[in-house]
């Protein structure tokens, strides 16, 4: 009697240890499962080293996954690029310095006479601090960015600018590129990508840096504010309307000649540092997917919650073009 209780305990034990067994198995296969669900879902992001790095902000890296396969599927033959310049393709700061935007590269020359540098740099002062105010909107910044180019623009006009002294100038700057931005514009002239480059800098200068860099090819078409010159080269305003960090919506459908031409070009990707930048596709009149990319560069902490619900990824502080190139090589 004792041992048929003994065998039927016995049963009974082996009978929970399989249970339990069970149990595990199904628990383990549940887990996997999910993980290679979730993994498929950004497989692709997940395996790239560049969006691995602690300066990359994603909010929804499902959808970004989305975004880039669709970006890869589509092939060079439906991407365009859309991108802002200064600190953008520009660098912020290098080695803990900052370093200039195109209005800059002229503040800091030999062109402009000391009391008017004093002008500009506090012209600067003021409205650099508008223009990344975290607590104002883009409304309530825009009547100060026309102020601050009026002003600013009258003073290059009073120095009288030649424009034969702009090479030299920018060779003589401490502009750079973002580190990286060889693979980027060789890149995308191998295969023949169109760039637009959609800056509300100074034309005449950005041209100059890229073409100084040996990167202005064919693919890349500048849209800026140029200087116009009287019969001697020198300085007299500015052709057509300005184009300020926030009125490039304004700009953007004033070029809808060029996106007409490329209405094939219907996967954008979208680089910029301002979110002013965010509507710099709004000429392109038909956009299957668009990837924007945006640079914090300042006032992080206030400002990574808003360029992350309007970015899809947000690089901050980063001086170079990887997390870009990445995608590139991916779709390339
Ligand atoms: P972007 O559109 O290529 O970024 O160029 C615009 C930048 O130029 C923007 O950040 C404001 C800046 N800027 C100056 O640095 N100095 C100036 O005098 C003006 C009017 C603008
Ligand atoms: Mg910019």
């Amino acid at each position: 009697m004792e041992r048929g209780r003994a065998a039927r305990l016995g049963v009974l034990a082996s009978g929970g240890v399989c249970a339990l067994l069970m149990v595990g198995v199904l628990l383990a296969q549940y887990i996997l499962g999910t993980k290679r669900r979730t993994g498929r879902k950004t497989k692709i992001i997940e395996m790239m080293p560049e969006f691995q790095k602690k300066t990359v902000h994603v909010k929804d890296p499902k959808r970004v996954e989305e975004i880039i396969c669709s970006l890869i599927k589509g092939g060079a033959a439906k991407l365009q690029i859309i991108t802002d310049f200064d600190m953008t393709l520009s660098r912020f700061s290098h080695n803990g310095k900052r370093c200039p935007t195109c209005h800059n590269i002229i503040d800091n020359s030999k062109l402009i006479a000391d009391d008017c540098r004093k002008k500009l740099y506090q012209l600067k002062e003021t409205y650099y601090a508008i223009e990344i105010d975290p607590h104002l909107t883009i409304a309530e910044k825009y009547p100060y960015m026309v102020e601050w180019y009026a002003k600013s623009h009258t003073l290059l006009i009073e120095q009288r600018l030649q424009k034969d002294k702009l090479a030299e100038i920018v060779r003589d700057s401490d502009v750079m590129l973002k580190e990286g931005y060889e693979n980027f514009f060789d890149k995308l002239h191998e295969h023949n990508i169109p760039v637009f480059i959609f800056s509300a800098g100074i034309g005449d200068i950005l041209e100059e840096v890229i073409r100084q860099s040996g990167v202005y090819y064919p693919n890349v078409k500048v849209v800026s504010n140029f200087m116009d010159f009287d019969d001697n080269g020198v300085i007299k305003g500015f052709k057509g309307e300005l184009i300020h960090v926030y009125n490039k919506h304004d700009g953007a459908l004033k070029s809808t000649d060029y996106f007409k031409q490329l209405k094939d070009n219907s996967n954008i990707i979208l680089l910029g540092d301002s979110l002013g930048d965010l509507s710099m596709a709004d000429g392109v009149p038909n956009v299957e997917s668009i990837l924007k990319i945006g640079f914090l560069n300042d006032k992080v902490e206030e400002l990574l919650e808003k360029y992350m619900d309007s970015y899809d990824i947000v690089l901050v502080k980063d001086e170079t073009l990887d997390v870009a190139n990445s995608i590139l090589q991916k779709i390339l």
